[in-house]
């Protein structure tokens, strides 16, 4: 058995879970008091109509925060959507692409794979995969000469950070001339500044940087809410939602209500700037530890294309693994095992955590690799 000495007692562990994930204290805090009683109405958050004033004001306040941080352009839709990524991988065909129109996919980990069979599975349209991940086991994103777009396509999407390889695009890829970027920001969304001009949609789940599981946040470009290809179910309908300013029916609304407060939150601290900086200052804790380590911590993703968000790596071997993940949670960090499809460790460090955790587990990973490597 390894010895790590212990490290004092806390409260809560350092949280590296995939998602849902780690929120500020601050922002709990807030909801503790906002479950009881919110801004003095004498009536909690999940007890409030969304059709009072009260939510209005929530909902505006959550829409705004959501656009200042975000330096979103007023020609962009905010939708607070019911559903995981997971419906956006066909909500985002059913409204964005034509039958026998082609669509561009770059698959570059789990996720990208999932919208592929997804969108297949939605329209009778082309799904050109234009990158194949898996030939290279998911250790990199293609450069722009790794892909050939397509002339015409409705959209190209793309997976920005690669949350179970850890990979991540350093820039948004190239499209065809005019054609409009789709992108998954799940597990980045406001980690780093957006350049807005390529793209047509954004989308993100929740429970990564924005708080509570089961609400995506879509943000597209208007005039791709009112192309819609297709009569649609009402609620699978962007322009229905955005008719309804996300009130279609009884919306998520303590999941508004949590992303507005982590919003605020995250302007406070210095926005998408200052979380790029910190989100830097995490991972190189780590990628530096793997790469001093003589092999015995090896990364999944090649060097150029590292997330900042999301460290995957591997030990010498499956026992190393599993030992290292279980004597991690015995020292406080949480959340350490690697996705099953891509095993390993993976150290998830979203907007919300500290560096002081990062520095933490650094300290554990050095200890680790000298009484095991
Ligand atoms: C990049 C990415 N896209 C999509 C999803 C799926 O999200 P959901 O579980 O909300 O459907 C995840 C979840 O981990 C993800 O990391």
């Amino acid at each position: 058995m390894t010895r790590l000495a212990r490290p004092a007692p806390r409260e809560r562990m350092w949280n590296f879970s995939a998602g849902p994930a780690v929120m500020p204290l601050e922002v709990l805090d807030q909801l503790r008091r906002d479950l009881v009683d919110l801004d003095g109405t004498g009536v909690g958050i999940l007890e409030h109509s969304h059709r009072q004033p009260t939510f209005d004001r929530v909902l505006e306040e959550s829409m705004a925060a959501c656009r200042t941080l975000g330096e979103i352009p007023d020609d962009y839709e905010i939708l607070m959507l019911p559903g995981g990524a997971t419906l956006q991988f066909s909500q985002i065909a059913l409204n964005l692409l034509a039958d026998g129109a082609t669509a561009d996919y770059p698959d570059t980990d789990v996720w990208s794979a999932k919208a592929i069979i997804e969108a297949r599975a939605s329209v009778k349209a082309h799904i050109a995969v234009i990158f194949e991940g898996t030939t290279f086991r998911y250790d990199h994103v293609p450069t722009d000469s790794e892909m050939v777009p397509t002339p015409g396509a409705a959209y190209l999407h793309y997976c920005s950070n690669n949350t179970v390889h850890g990979t991540r695009y350093p820039l948004p890829p190239k499209a065809a001339p005019g054609v409009p970027l789709v992108c998954d920001a799940s597990s980045e969304i406001f980690g780093r500044p957006l350049d807005w001009a390529p793209h047509g949609l954004v989308y993100a789940a929740a429970q990564k940087n924005c708080g509570v599981a089961a609400m995506t946040i879509v943000i597209v470009r208007k005039d791709l809410v009112e192309r819609s290809p297709r009569a649609l179910p009402t609620m699978m309908s962007y322009a229905a939602h955005a008719m309804a300013g996300s009130r279609l029916n009884t919306p998520p609304t303590f999941a508004i209500h949590t992303a507005g407060l982590v919003f605020r939150w995250m302007i406070a601290q210095g926005g998408t700037r200052e979380f790029d900086r910190r989100n830097a200052a995490k991972a190189s804790l780590l990628y530096r530890v793997i790469d001093s380590s003589n092999g015995f911590y090896r990364g999944l993703s090649r060097p150029e294309c590292r997330s900042d968000i999301n460290v995957s790596f591997r030990l010498p071997s499956r026992e190393l693994d599993a030992r290292f993940a279980r004597e991690a949670a015995d020292q406080g960090f949480d959340g350490l095992a690697g996705h099953k499809d891509a095993g390993g460790v993976r150290a998830s460090m979203y907007n919300a955590l500290p560096t002081e955790a990062a520095s933490a587990l650094e300290q554990f990973m050095r200890e680790f690799a000298r009484v095991n490597g």
